[in-house]
């Protein structure tokens, strides 16, 4: 049996084309692998008889969506994650899932070798060779974008010479990567960062300055997972594809960033992610009632960091697994009801309710059932300033004596 590769597959131009061109290179068998992580677009039988088409030996597509919901979409959910406190990491999620898809079909087929379609200036080549290294250490990767020269101009011409089924035509002005948890648009006029982003660059969401009736709705959470909307049951996926629909609908979760990648470059970016940020803001909203206030400071810098561990191409780390625990801990008790009202681009959480509150009425309360004893806190705020007070006590005794003071600017580095 010759040597067999498996291709990261989209059906697109560049993955089309480097069917035949690693075929070419190496005299070996291509095996093509698509994931449906909630894409959208076309039916994926037809990218599964394109790849054959293109001259896989195979073509596996798999359908990743309720997995991608809950193994990737979740735990970025329970970590409310944010790269650079905006972008719901829609591309750094996928690739992980598609690389785990690719180990899986690399060691079936007995293949030594995984390739994708990457260029060398973006994140997704990180993140597709990383993740192959951290599952699959023996596996070489291809990268023929990158590496052997498969250029634009060059990928079109091999497709005419070889009659491959592809519209080489059909090239939008954007490069765009979409799925379940949002769309990411780059390249175009968007590349001068003082261009704004017009309609036709938008297809997840509506012009929220279309008027139009507001939409209120009830997200329930148990121990952090989505759980039903408006009472009735969801799954993950449901609860993403139905958000993704309503606040998509009041054009929630446009996102328009410059954004620092990995790899040294500023790019300017726009996203629209209207279930995941609409999701994202109800889970803390709740755990702002569930939370207590050292976990709940705590677990923002763990965020952050996760954030930047899953942009940086480190899903598969230890120190992302570690963190996975603890949030998953943190989520204990963050159960409950959220309302919210999506209107004009925005989802403004109006209630929240939950069996696990630490809002206690009667400690909040102005009225007469008040419980707290106020006569505790005379002492308390004694004591919580209190190295403030000497801080500033000593600061004003050296001041009115400057002589007598260790240090003094006057006496540093003296030599009279
Ligand atoms: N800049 C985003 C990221 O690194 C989106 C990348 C989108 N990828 C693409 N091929 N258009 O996560």
């Amino acid at each position: 049996m010759s040597e067999r590769i498996v291709l990261a597959y989209s059906g697109g131009l560049d993955t089309s084309v480097a069917i035949g061109w690693i075929a070419e290179e190496t005299k070996a068998e291509v095996v093509a692998v698509a994931a449906d992580v909630g894409q959208g677009g076309e039916d994926l039988d037809v990218i599964r008889q394109r790849a054959l088409d293109c001259g896989a030996v195979e073509a596996v597509v798999v359908d990743a969506r309720a997995e991608y919901a809950e193994s990737y979409c979740l735990p970025a959910l329970k970590a409310n994650a944010l790269y650079m406190d905006r972008y719901p990491l829609v591309s750094a999620l996928s690739r992980p899932i598609i690389v785990r898809h690719l180990v899986d079909a690399a060691r079936y087929h007995g293949a030594s070798m995984v390739a994708h379609g990457c260029t060398g200036k973006g994140n997704d080549q990180v993140r597709f060779e990383v993740g192959i290294g951290a599952l699959a250490p023996e596996l070489t990767v291809l990268a023929p974008v990158r590496d052997s020269g498969m250029t634009r101009d060059k990928a079109i011409a091999f497709a005419e010479e070889k009659g491959l089924p592809i519209d080489v035509t059909r090239k939008s002005p954007y490069s765009i990567d979409q799925n379940l948890w949002g769309r990411a648009v780059e390249t175009g006029f968007l590349e001068d960062v003082w261009n704004g982003p017009i309609e036709d660059v938008y297809s997840y969401t509506q012009d929220p300055a279309v008027p139009r009736e507001p939409d209120e709705l009830t997200v329930g959470f148990t121990d952090g997972v989505p759980t039903s909307i408006d009472g009735r049951p969801v799954t993950m996926l449901e609860a993403v594809r139905q958000l993704n629909d309503r606040a998509g609908a009041q054009g929630i979760g446009r996102i328009d960033m410059v954004e620092d990648r990995l790899v040294g470059i500023k790019s300017r970016e726009v996203y629209e992610c209207p279930g995941a940020v609409t999701l994202i803001e109800a889970h803390r909203h709740l755990e702002d009632l569930t939370t207590e206030r050292d976990l709940a400071r705590f677990k923002r810098t763990v965020e952050q960091r996760w954030s930047e561990l899953v942009y940086d191409g480190l899903w598969f780390s230890p120190l992302k697994r570690a963190l996975d625990t603890f949030l998953d801990e943190a989520s204990r008790h963050v159960s409950g009801e959220v309302r919210m009202t999506l209107h004009g681009g925005r989802a403004v959480v109006t209630g929240r309710r939950s069996p696990a509150s630490l809002y206690d009425y009667n400690l909040a309360t102005y009225d007469a059932a008040d419980s707290f004893d106020q006569t505790l806190a005379k002492g308390f705020v004694e004591l919580w300033g209190l190295p403030s007070r000497i801080a500033s006590q000593r600061d004003q005794r050296l001041q009115s004596q400057p002589d007598k003071g260790a240090g003094a600017p006057h006496e540093r580095g003296s030599v009279e």
